[in-house]
């Protein structure tokens, strides 16, 4: 995180374009791309209604221009830098992904006053403070609502409707592919692997699903939903990760004897001290949550996200979280409202990071725990084990042991504790000379402390 505050140096909006149509470069035709081709051909006449002037496509960059016969070829290059660059092009709509050359292209138009629509997690976790400076400085839009969770209204809800309340928590599925194994699990038992492999075969997750299943995208969405909801750039180094390849059909079992479901949840929470000094942790991980939680009926490749604001209460999100069409519905929201500013002549929201709150480490956050152990069957384990909870002040909730012929399994549910203090508990446990195995330790949301 960045301890600059942005938005006193801003430059003035850029001209209205009077009366001409809204000149736009699309950078990438792949999954989302093309089908923002399509709806921008078959809309033409709305949308022309809508912003009151057309939308023209002046060219489209990709990387092998012989594989999209579906485009008109005159519109193609393999040149992005030079698309960008055109002084005939008002807005950039980049679904290409990555960092670079992305970053690049994106703040040469910012630059040049080109408003720009991204549906790039990754690059917007990494460098939207840069992007929001360029745009601040030459009066740019910067839109980006497809990079979190899809088809799903969520960050102009953050940027615009929620701008007067003071927003405390969101929490929330933000990666289909993993909402995807995790609910096939829970269905039908099979394990990890092979759920993967279904979740390709599907089309959800990608050829290198890692970003997915090691939760980097998850991590890259909660960056950004932080950064927002909080007025603070926080960034992916700022975010605690966990991805769900360690959940084990024995973790689903569990879950479920006790009532509980397992979510890859992305946790974004201000938190306020003693002394009324705020600081915000965000983290990323599976967690169990009771089956009777909302989030819990979120199945296959939805996502859902719960905010809390002090004033407006609690108020969920849920739909299509990615897919070519869903996603191509959230970009072209956004470029209707940039191409509205450009009508205008006036501009959207600026970056709002003035509270430059602290990130906490995940050291400092709390929860509740399942811990699953594997021990001896003989008198005294469960005291002994008891006993190190209680030496790091650690507060047990429920404990359930199933004996089975010399050894038992034996599972703590823990009151809401920091993760450091049950880091601790949980080494010492594992060294004790009964506990055969710490088999698995996972965090507890959506319950009471
Ligand atoms: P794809 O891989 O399907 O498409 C990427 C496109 O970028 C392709 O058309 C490719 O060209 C083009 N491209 C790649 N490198 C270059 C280059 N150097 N110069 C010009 N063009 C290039 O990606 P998606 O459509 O799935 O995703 C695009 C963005 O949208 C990413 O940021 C992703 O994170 C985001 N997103 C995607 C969602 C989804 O469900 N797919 C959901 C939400 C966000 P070519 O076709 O010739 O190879
Ligand atoms: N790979 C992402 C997912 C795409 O599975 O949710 C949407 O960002």
């Amino acid at each position: 995180m960045t301890g600059s505050v942005t938005g006193s140096t801003t430059g003035a909006a850029a001209e209205p374009i009077g009366g001409r149509p809204i000149r736009v470069a699309l950078l990438g035709c792949g999954t989302v791309g093309t089908q923002i081709v399509r709806l921008l051909t078959e809309q033409a006449d709305e949308l022309a209604a809508r912003i009151g002037t057309p939308v023209e496509l002046v060219g489209i960059a990709v990387r092998r221009a012989d594989r999209h016969r579906e485009v008109p070829a005159e519109l193609l290059t393999t040149d992005a830098a030079a698309l960008v660059a055109r002084d005939d092009v008002d807005v950039v709509v980049e679904v290409v992904g990555g960092i670079e050359p992305t970053r690049e292209w994106l703040l040469t138009a910012l630059r040049a006053g080109k408003s720009v629509v991204t549906a790039n997690k990754a690059l917007l976790a990494e460098h939207a403070g840069d992007l929001f400076t360029a745009a601040d400085a030459s009066g740019a839009d910067l839109y980006f609502e497809a990079a979190v969770a899809g088809a799903i209204p969520l960050l102009r809800p953050l940027r615009e409707s929620l701008a007067g309340d003071r927003i405390t928590r969101v929490m929330g599925i933000v990666n289909g592919t993993t909402n995807f194994i995790l609910s096939a699990m829970d269905e039908t038992g099979a394990g990890y692997a092979e759920t993967l492999d279904e979740a390709a075969r599907l089309g959800y997750a990608e050829a290198d699903p890692t970003a997915d299943v090691d939760g980097y995208d998850a991590a890259a969405k909660a960056a950004i939903l932080a950064s927002l909801s909080f007025h603070t750039r926080v960034t992916m180094g700022d975010v605690h990760r966990e991805g769900i390849s360690a959940v084990t059909p024995a973790d689903v079992a569990a879950a479920r004897g006790l009532g509980r479901t397992i979510k890859l949840l992305a946790i974004c929470e201000r938190v306020e001290a003693a002394d009324g000094t705020a600081s915000v942790a965000v983290r990323v991980h599976p967690a169990m949550i009771p089956r009777s939680h909302p989030l819990a009926g979120v199945g296959g490749a939805f996502n859902a996200v719960f905010v809390e604001a002090e004033a407006a209460g609690q108020l969920m999100f849920y739909g299509q979280g990615a897919g070519g069409a869903p996603t191509a519905s959230a970009v072209l929201g956004d470029l209707v409202a940039v191409a509205r500013n450009r009508v205008v002549g006036g501009r959207g929201p600026r970056e709002s990071a003035y509270a430059d709150l602290a990130v906490r480490p995940i050291a400092q956050a709390s929860t509740r725990y399942h811990i699953s152990l594997d021990v001896a069957d003989r008198a005294g384990v469960l005291a002994a084990v008891a006993a190190v909870f209680a030496e790091h002040e650690v507060s047990i909730s429920a404990v359930r042991q199933e004996g089975r012929t010399s050894d038992a399994s034996l599972v703590i549910v823990t009151h809401s504790a920091e993760d450091a203090a049950l880091r601790s508990t949980v080494d010492k446990i594992a060294g004790l000379p009964f506990v055969n195995r710490v088999v698995s330790v996972m965090r507890v949301e959506g319950e009471d402390q």
